[in-house]
């Protein structure tokens, strides 16, 4: 382990537990069973951050509810990614003072990737004293801690120093679908693309042990889950900080054989170490799913130099030609960046002619938004915001037609889909590619694998129908 990474110790958690139990107490006394809320606004990694919160929560004797009206504890796990997401939180921020009046003794935190943030803990201090504490991800674990100090000393609780990144293993998590689970295998990012605030406010890259990954994957199936999602910003960087010599594949190939019908699926690969090596460990083993989430942000190797992404036009797509040639059935989606400073209109052909060659099934696409503190966010930004409209609905507009065409070429085909919910009077399923099946059928299929002929397509989803 890397001299920066702490562990949280048997002992550290232990005292957390403890003030779980005081909690319990406290409102044993109180002669109710409390009720909480979490509000998650950001990514996988958030939600699964909501999750583990959900789990302390519930070992503090409280029920969750849907809606922060009438909650004792009301949590905000945020997301710092673009202004817009930031935006959203403080105004729902302001809103919870109507729910704090009509009950007075509701405590609510805010927490997550702004909480990484110095400017934000100030403005939230200063701002909006009805909030009663704010910790960021490094502190997660002491949550118990932080609401027993909010529920009995009434003082606004920070805990938002700096620490050394920490790793906490064996807290509780309450996952809501048994069929499908998220399993963080590191945290952090070391990267530093130059748009991106994620490696100030979640802190170095740092990975979990081998051992404890899979014995949270032998767990999960053992309770019947049927599709694993592996978490990291960079999850082809796992193990660089071992002491012990694993990589992302050996980990993939690892959890791959374990027993069971399930299948493995993995975000986020940084295309600059997606190498040979990822590509054919996916293509051996039927257990990992044949898609990948590669984000690409520029199509322009200048623009990619500017984000500091190490790896240039001609890489990216020498990755994606090898990855398709072992896996033709490989579904692939993406990240993209529109209008990072400087980017002229050449650049921007440049992503969309990346776009036109490798056929996204789908994309993820973003509008610049400076981050303050990030190298690009003082960059020389000439192009108006207009003209960036302009270019992202040229590009969201080419993406949909890409979509629907590849979604056209399912119909016809009888595909294997994990049917993992109902929506009306339909049932919902997920091709092995991650596409959304929308099919008429029996409850009792949820949580099969079923046959599922595709007989209709749109830009975003597929209908089909099982042959009986
Ligand atoms: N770790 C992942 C992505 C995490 S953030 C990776 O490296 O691929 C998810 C996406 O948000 C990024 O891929 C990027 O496309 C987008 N994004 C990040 N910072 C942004 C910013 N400042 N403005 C606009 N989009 C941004
Ligand atoms: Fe952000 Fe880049 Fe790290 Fe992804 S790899 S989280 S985009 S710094
Ligand atoms: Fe995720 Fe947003 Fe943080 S995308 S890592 S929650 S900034």
């Amino acid at each position: 382990m890397a001299a920066n990474t702490t562990v949280i110790s048997q002992s550290q958690l232990q005292e957390q537990f403890a003030f779980c139990d005081k909690i319990q107490s406290f409102w044993h006394q109180a002669a109710r069973t409390p009720t909480a809320y979490v509000e998650t606004y950001g990514c996988q990694q958030n939600e699964a951050d909501s999750q583990t919160l959900r789990g302390l929560l519930i070992q503090c004797g409280y029920t969750m509810q849907q809606s922060a009206e009438g909650a004792d504890v009301v949590i905000m796990n945020t997301c710092a990614i673009r202004e817009h997401a930031e935006q959203r939180v403080f105004g729902n921020l302001g809103a919870l003072t109507h729910t704090k009046r009509r009950h007075p003794e509701q405590k609510i935190f805010l927490c997550g990737c702004m909480a990484g943030q110095d400017a934000v803990c100030q403005r939230i201090r200063k701002s909006y004293p009805h909030v009663d504490g704010v910790f960021n991800t490094q502190h997660l674990w002491r949550f118990p801690e932080l609401l027993y100090l909010a529920l009995t000393t009434k003082k606004r609780q920070f805990f938002t120093l700096d620490t050394p990144d920490p790793i906490a293993e064996g807290l509780p998590m309450h996952r809501d679908n048994p069929l499908k689970a998220w399993v963080s295998i590191m945290y952090g990012c070391n990267n530093f693309c130059t748009y991106c605030i994620v490696p100030y406010v979640r802190g170095r890259e740092r990975s979990r042990r081998p051992e404890h990954i899979l014995a949270e994957c032998r767990e999960l199936l053992a309770k019947g889950c049927k599709e694993i999602t592996l978490l990291g910003q960079n999850v082809n960087s796992y193990g660089k900080d071992l002491a012990e010599k694993i990589d992302f594949s050996d980990l993939l190939a690892q959890i791959a054989q374990l027993d069971g019908e399930f299948l493995i699926r993995f975000m986020t690969s940084h295309p600059r170490d997606a190498g040979k090596k990822l590509f054919d460990t996916m293509a051996e083993y039927p257990k990992i799913a044949k898609q990948l989430h590669l984000p690409f942000q520029s199509g322009s190797s200048r623009v990619l130099k500017a984000m500091n992404r190490h790896y240039d036009r001609e890489k990216y797509l020498e990755a994606v030609r090898y990855a398709k040639s072992k896996m033709p059935e490989l579904v692939l989606t993406s990240d993209v960046i529109v209008g990072f400073p400087g980017e002229t209109e050449e650049d921007f052909q440049e992503t969309l002619s990346l776009i036109r060659e490798v056929r996204y099934d789908s994309l993820f696409t973003f509008i610049f938004s400076p981050r303050p503190g990030t190298p690009a966010a003082s960059m020389e930004d000439p192009t108006p915001a207009q003209e960036k409209n302009r270019r992202f609905d040229q590009l969201c507009a080419l993406q949909n037609s890409i979509s629907e065409e590849l979604h056209r070429n399912y119909i016809g085909k009888t595909l294997p889909c994990l049917v993992d919910g109902q929506e009306g009077s339909l049932l919902t399923a997920r091709t092995e590619g991650g596409r959304l099946v929308r099919f008429p059928g029996s409850s009792n299929w949820i949580g099969r694998y079923m046959p599922i002929t595709i007989t209709g397509a749109t830009t975003w989803s597929l209908t089909g129908s099982v042959k009986e």
